[in-house]
């Protein structure tokens, strides 16, 4: 098989990637290692910063969420009784975010992608970049007892954290900065009405928690846990009663509950590899970066990758424009670390640190008292969370 793009993964940043470089002529092949279905049955990130809905649509994709997502103004900061609204739109001069779930995302993706007779190759096995320092890689696949050869001119990895695309490049070529959080957040979707309809994000001394939504009859809550628990520890009544005890009182009286028809435990990292290239391989999204997700940063920060690399491609293709290509690592870096500092920022202000001091905990209070008080504050955090420009 040829093509001129070659892509792993096909989550949000392959699946949009590819997309896009249909609509200017160029042609790609996604691999993608589960079932569609699996695809979309995780469920993961629900705010969408406008840089992100705006190349949605540009990938002609942004109907159904223009339609069916929820536009977000603001949301709260609940902490020691007070709930700040961190009023994003006027904070920003217009900006705001979309609630509208991944899942809802890649499937409008996956339609696009069927409907221009886009090649999304599922179960694909083994999927192994070859060649990636020369200017004729290829990769292969593994389906059943055959093996696959797909030769292209480049090859993007979009397989996410645990992908083997950055495990090809040479280790003495790459750099790894990373931190990992000795916690992580217990998920639970249910079919009840939202407890508000903007999210809130809720310290507390037993841990965090965040009340957030798909839709007005669809919630989406997290809980700070440690890291050794299991989903099996949790049930349904023990999550509820945990969340109540971290949300001020007056919004866990009206916190409506229901059977979870998805629980999962994410654990908490800060990760970038430098650089995002290598010879003929990019990385792109969580492939080369993971964020902890207080700052509703992973996705958004794929887009900006995204967006870089395509204009690259169509350069190089449309124009034999080469320097969008050489200067993409630099670039893509450099917007990556911002969503770093923040998400990192977030994390550490509103989560409970097990072995934290106390001189850390005045700080993290003293941190609160600050943002609530000071509109430039606000601003900042308001500017970092709708997405910094592309
Ligand atoms: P992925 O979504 O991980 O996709 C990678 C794809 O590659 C997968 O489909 C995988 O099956 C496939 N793959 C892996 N290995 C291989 C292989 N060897 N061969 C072929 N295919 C392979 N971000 C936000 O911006 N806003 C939020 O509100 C937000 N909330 C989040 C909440 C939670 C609980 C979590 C866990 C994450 C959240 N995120 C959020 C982060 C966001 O979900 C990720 O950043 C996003 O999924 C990254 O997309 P991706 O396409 O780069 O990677
Ligand atoms: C969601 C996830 C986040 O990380 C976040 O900051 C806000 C919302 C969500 O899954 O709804």
């Amino acid at each position: 098989m040829k093509t001129q793009v070659g892509i792993i993964g096909g989550g949000p940043s392959g699946l949009l990637l590819s997309q896009l470089l249909h609509l200017q002529g160029i042609d790609s092949v996604v691999l993608e290692r589960q079932s569609r279905e699996y695809v979309l049955g995780r469920i993961r990130a629900g705010v969408l910063e406008h840089g992100f809905a705006k190349l949605m649509r540009e990938a002609r994709c942004g109907e159904r969420m223009d339609r069916e997502g929820e536009i977000h103004h603001g949301f709260f900061i609940a902490h020691d009784g007070i709930r700040q609204r961190i009023d994003l739109h006027a904070l920003t001069g217009g900006n705001s975010v979309i609630v509208y779930g991944q899942t809802e995302l890649t499937r409008d993706l996956y339609a696009a992608r069927d409907a221009a007779g886009g090649q999304v190759i599922h179960n694909a096995e083994d999927v192994k970049p070859h060649a990636i320092d020369s200017r004729q890689p290829y990769l292969t696949y593994r389906r059943g007892d055959d093996i696959v050869r797909v030769d292209c001119d480049f090859i993007i990895g979009c397989d996410g954290f645990h992908g083997v695309s950055r495990k090809a490049i040479p280790k003495d070529k790459l750099t790894e900065f990373e931190r990992v959080y000795p916690f992580g957040w217990l998920g639970v979707l249910s079919r009840t009405r939202p407890v508000s309809p903007e999210l809130i994000y809720a310290t507390h001394p037993r841990g965090f928690a965040l009340c957030s939504l798909r839709s007005q009859v669809l919630s989406r809550y997290y809980i700070q846990v440690p890291l050794a628990d299991s989903v099996e520890q949790w049930s349904d009544e023990l999550f509820w009663d945990e969340l109540k005890r971290r949300l001020p009182d007056d919004v866990a009286a009206q916190l409506m509950t229901g059977a979870s028809i998805e629980k999962s435990i994410a654990p908490l990292r800060s990760y970038v590899c430098e650089p995002m290239r290598w010879g003929s391989l990019f990385l792109a999204g969580d492939a080369a970066h993971i964020v902890p997700p207080t700052g509703a940063r992973g996705l958004n920060s794929a887009a900006s990758d995204v967006y870089y690399l395509y204009h690259a491609l169509v350069d190089h293709y449309h124009h034999g424009d080469d320097r969008g290509l050489d200067e993409y690592s630099a670039k893509a870096l450099a917007r990556v670390w911002k969503g770093q500092r923040f998400s990192w920022w977030m994390t550490t202000l509103l989560h409970r640190f097990p072995d934290s001091s106390a001189f850390e905990r005045r700080l993290q209070d003293t941190d609160l008292a600050y943002l609530f008080s000071s509109r430039q504050a606000q601003a900042s955090l308001a500017e970092n969370y709708v997405g910094l420009p592309f």
